[in-house]
């Protein structure tokens, strides 16, 4: 199809050594709690791991608090969470999952940003990729800052234009304009930079590990080095009379 245009934001985590922006997850939680989660679930997303060190880093007691403060708004998409004694919906606990909401008709947004993709090509050699990377946050981030302010109606839906989308077409009206939340630290909160925390924040429930693998990572290539200098040597030495 005809892809749109994806804004190549940069993003902390990008690079062998990038790692998750605890301050900047912690903004996109933020973000994703007072505005997204009005029609978006994060059904994959146990609420505990807000406390996660390589994650949002959330203090154990305000994860708590999170958890239980947070609303229940589509009871049929969550039987799970009914509690038959009770004969209600009961309060959510760490070891839930963010609730899911499927009666908005809007994705589930756990894996967004791995299920799509902000890089093609060129010519569809998936060379853009291996430079840029798959570049999901970044097409996220895209679609957000990437509205025309055109609309039409189809079919009695509203469609918004937006240059990321493919197809040009989007039926999610603008979520953010900018200013829509405020950091208790300050930080800037124009439509560039909410866009960009939310979906850093959306890249982290997609990759929820990636700061601990790149460490096993680098641990292992270590001790790889190690292995290799000593391998050496003890070629050298058993070769050593016969050479
Ligand atoms: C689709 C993100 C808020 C309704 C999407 C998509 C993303 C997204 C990434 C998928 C685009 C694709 O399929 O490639 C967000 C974020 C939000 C937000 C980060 C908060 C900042 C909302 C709100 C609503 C909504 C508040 C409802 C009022 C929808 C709908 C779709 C959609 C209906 C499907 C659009 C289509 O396929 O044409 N959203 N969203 N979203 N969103 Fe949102």
């Amino acid at each position: 199809g005809d892809a749109g245009h994806t804004e190549d934001f940069a993003f902390s985590y990008e690079g062998p050594f990038g790692t998750y922006d605890q301050n900047q997850l912690q903004r996109g939680l933020k973000i994703y709690t007072e505005l997204c989660s009005a029609c978006h679930g994060l059904k994959f997303v146990p609420l505990r791991t807000l406390a996660d060190e390589g994650g949002p880093a959330l203090p154990e007691d305000q994860m708590k608090a999170y958890a239980a403060a947070f609303p229940i708004n589509d009871e049929l998409s969550n039987p799970q969470l009914f509690d038959r004694d009770l004969e209600e919906y009961r309060t959510l606990l760490p070891t839930d999952n963010f609730p899911a909401l499927e009666t908005a008709g809007a994705p589930d947004l756990s894996l967004m940003a791995k299920a799509r993709a902000g890089f093609h090509g060129p010519l569809g050699t998936g060379i853009n990729q291996f430079v840029k990377g798959i570049g999901g946050a970044e097409y996220i981030a895209s679609v957000l800052t990437g509205y025309t302010g055109e609309e039409k109606e189809e079919a009695g839906t509203i469609f918004y234009e937006n240059t990321a989308f493919p197809g040009g077409w989007i039926a999610m009206a603008p979520p953010l304009y900018g200013e829509d939340v405020e950091f208790n630290d300050g930080h800037s909160n124009d439509l560039h930079s909410e866009a960009e925390d939310v979906a850093a924040f959306l890249r982290w429930t997609a990759e929820p590990h990636q700061d601990a693998r790149k460490r096993t990572g680098f641990v292992g290539v270590f001790f790889l080095i190690i292995l290799t200098v000593l391998l050496y040597l003890s070629n050298k030495r058993i070769w050593a009379k016969i050479k």
